[in-house]
């Protein structure tokens, strides 16, 4: 065995060795690196005769070749061992139960949505819930909107694969629906404020397809828009917590009230901020209206015994000016870190002491 043969021998040896990537690199560096050990033998060729130095020439690529392709079999195994150690090392036991969270926060939608039933409660208002899978009648023939009325592109609507009586069947776009199915079952007096779930076919930071409304009725034979007004005042004053909001009624257009209004409330917008209660700026906040005759006639109520005044809200568009949650689809994306920060603590558990302290702030 010539000496070249027994040193290619003997680092084969070494690369086989190797039980570390950092180890293998060194054996390449003894071996083949700038002043490794063959690079140093190569340079012999210079010194040799032009036939000799063919032969050897050939003799040093071979070695060099094979030593390489070791090299770099031998890298693979290791780096898969690395891996392979790695994913051992840090598996997860996906069957394991969930750590619970120590205490859980009211989504700040939920904490408007108990606010707005509050105040409305407190004025004397209940509530109605009617179903997310509505029928055409409802979200919309019965409001006033019959087929082809152009309102009805106001709202992109989702249709869905059932029907009945040859309509199919939407997730409704608007708890205005409910308005409906409470007069259907209650005669006048009327006074419900419905919040629920509404969809529309729409995304972006202030719209998502999925969002929630607070519909308002009150039906009986002598409510007037000076109510309407009165009723709406009060709510966003106690909503926003200041003795006093600037609001204006400007005329606008829904199918089932008439007249019909959009209700704003004084605001600032300096330096990028929005500041409600102050300032002479105007930012809409719900539409409202009379019922029409119409609507109560679909009902099978008088409109010329009975009358009353509507409004919707945003109730997702509430809790993103009060709170100040600039984009509306992280209400939906369960990020814990979102709801950590946004959301509130329902109860102060004092962690030492005796019972539960109820008096702790419900704010965040
Ligand atoms: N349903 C309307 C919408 O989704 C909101 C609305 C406006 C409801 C006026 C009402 C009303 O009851 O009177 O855009």
């Amino acid at each position: 065995m010539s000496e070249l043969d027994t040193l290619q021998t003997q680092l084969l040896q070494q690369i086989e060795n190797a039980s570390t990537l950092a180890d293998l690199d060194s054996v390449r560096v003894s071996a083949l690196g700038k002043k490794g050990i063959i690079t140093e033998k190569m340079k012999s060729l210079g010194a040799m005769a032009p036939e000799e130095r063919k032969a050897a020439g050939q003799q040093f690529n071979a070695v060099k070749n094979a030593l390489a392709e070791a090299i770099e079999t031998k890298k693979q195994q290791l780096e898969e061992a690395e891996i392979n150690a790695r994913l051992a090392r840090e598996a997860v036991d996906i069957t394991l139960p969930a750590r619970p969270e120590k205490q859980g926060r009211i989504h700040p939608l939920y904490q408007t949505y108990d606010e707005v039933v509050a105040i409305f409660g407190q004025m004397g208002f209940e509530v109605a819930e009617g179903p997310d899978i509505e029928d055409d009648f409802h979200n919309f023939t019965a409001l006033n909107t019959p087929k082809n009325h152009p309102a009805r592109q106001m709202q992109d609507t989702f249709y869905l694969n059932g029907e009945e009586n040859g309509e199919k069947f939407i997730v409704r776009t608007q708890t205005s629906a409910v308005q409906i199915r409470t007069m259907e079952k209650q005669t006048p007096p009327v006074r419900v404020i419905v919040p629920g779930r509404t969809y529309r076919c729409d995304y972006d930071a202030t719209h998502a397809p999925m969002f929630h409304q607070v519909e308002g009725l009150i039906v009986d034979k002598e409510t007037n828009m000076a109510h309407l007004k009165g009723c709406l005042t009060e709510f966003v004053k106690t909503f926003f917590e200041l003795d006093d909001v600037p609001v204006r009624f400007r005329p606008s257009f829904f199918p089932f009230t008439e007249p019909s209004a959009e209700m704003d409330i004084g605001c600032s917008r300096t330096g990028g901020e929005l500041k409600i209660g102050v300032g002479n700026d105007w930012l809409e906040i719900l539409g409202c209206g009379m019922v029409h005759p119409n609507v109560l006639k679909a009902c099978h109520i008088d409109p010329d015994v009975y009358q009353g005044f509507a409004f919707g809200i945003g109730l997702d568009r509430l809790a993103m000016l009060k709170y100040a949650i600039p984009d509306l689809r992280m209400f939906f994306e369960s990020d814990m870190r979102w709801i950590k920060h946004y959301g509130f603590v329902a109860l102060d558990i004092p962690s030492t002491g005796s019972g539960l302290s109820m008096t702790g702030g419900n704010k965040r």
